[in-house]
């Protein structure tokens, strides 16, 4: 058989494991939550729901691909499956809506809703929803489905690779991302029509998971160039780390607080949080300055 055909073989059994997402929508009232679940996260910034919780010019599905359905690294087919579950980064036992809320800090740049509210209930119903027939797990360890991870390439096999880069593996990741990802994303990276901006205070701030340069390139080698993925490991991490030493917002958890006369409660033991460019890189022991060739 040719490598080829082989290769196709094993990624098909890989992705057969993920199950397709319901098409049938549920009836009454619960239908009606699904879809307005479903409409907020195709439209989470400029929905009247959610648009005061978000910073910056995302949607959920800029990252959740079709809105999680897509079986891709990011996909929300067993996300429901897998709460409550335990974060380290929260320190407790975090909740669907929790988790779905939490994003709103990180990826939207904004503010966490408040739990329990129409928008937070409707997200998680829909996200609910694509966890149809799945099995219920109890998660220990961390909050994050088994089919969301199941494709990424362990940040076990990333990590030694990404902790010896220099600035040529960053004059790489510009000349890739210049003739791969511009053309949709901008030279300047700040998008170009509905192309979503990948730097700058208008994408997603310094504590968001595709922040770090492990989790950006496994997410961006199964999801882009979008409808071809086609990055070998090596390319996906030299263009992560050009990206992520550009300028964007840096994170300090207090300033994506409400007032607590509003927040409601927030389910976390952990009250204070900080990352800037600078930290995240530091996280893999590189100097972005070295990185960006300043030194
Ligand atoms: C900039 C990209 C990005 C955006 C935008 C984004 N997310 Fe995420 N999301 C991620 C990444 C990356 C992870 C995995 C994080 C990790 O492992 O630390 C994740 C994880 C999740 C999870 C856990 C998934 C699972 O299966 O366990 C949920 C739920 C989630 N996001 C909901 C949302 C919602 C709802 C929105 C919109 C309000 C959103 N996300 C916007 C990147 C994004
Ligand atoms: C054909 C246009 C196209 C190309 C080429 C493309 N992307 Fe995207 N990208 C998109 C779209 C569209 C989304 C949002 C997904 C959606 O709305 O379905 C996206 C989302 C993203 C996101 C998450 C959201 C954000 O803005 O931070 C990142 C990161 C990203 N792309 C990086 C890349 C990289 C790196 C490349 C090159 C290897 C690339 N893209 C190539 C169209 C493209």
């Amino acid at each position: 058989m040719k490598k080829s055909i082989l290769l196709l073989g094993l990624v098909s059994i890989m992705f057969a494991q993920i199950p397709d997402a319901p098409t049938i929508y549920p009836k009454g009232e619960v239908g009606k939550m699904v879809k307005l679940g479903e409409d907020i996260i195709m439209n989470t910034n400029t929905h009247p729901l959610t648009k005061e919780y978000v910073g910056n010019d995302l949607k959920c599905t800029s990252c959740h691909l079709g809105g999680g359905k897509e079986k891709s690294i990011g996909t929300f087919i067993g996300t429901a499956a897998a709460f409550p579950a335990f974060s380290k980064r929260e320190k407790t036992v975090q909740t669907l809506q929790d988790r779905i809320n939490n994003c709103f800090m990180r990826s939207m740049n904004g503010k966490r809703p408040i739990v329990d509210t129409e928008a937070s209930i409707a997200m998680a119903t829909y996200i609910t929803w694509l966890s149809t027939d799945i099995p219920m797990k109890m998660n220990e360890k961390k909050p994050v489905n088994k089919y969301f991870t199941k494709t990424w390439p362990g940040s076990k096999q990333l990590k030694p690779i990404i902790k010896k880069a220099t600035h040529d593996n960053y004059k790489n990741g510009m000349n890739l991302y210049t003739n791969k990802c511009s053309s949709c994303h901008g030279a300047d990276g700040q998008g170009i029509g509905t192309f979503p901006p990948v730097w700058g205070s208008k994408s997603y701030n310094t504590g968001a998971g595709l922040s770090k340069l492990d989790k950006m390139a496994s997410w961006m080698k199964g999801n882009m160039p979008l409808g071809n993925p086609n990055l070998t490991k090596e390319e996906a991490i030299d263009i992560s780390i050009y990206i992520n030493a550009q300028e964007r917002d840096a994170f300090n958890l207090k300033d994506h607080l409400l007032p607590r006369e509003k927040m409601g409660h927030y389910n976390s033991k952990v009250f204070e949080e900080k990352h800037t460019v600078e930290s995240n890189f530091k996280a893999f022991g590189l100097d972005v300055n070295e990185i960006r060739g300043n030194k």
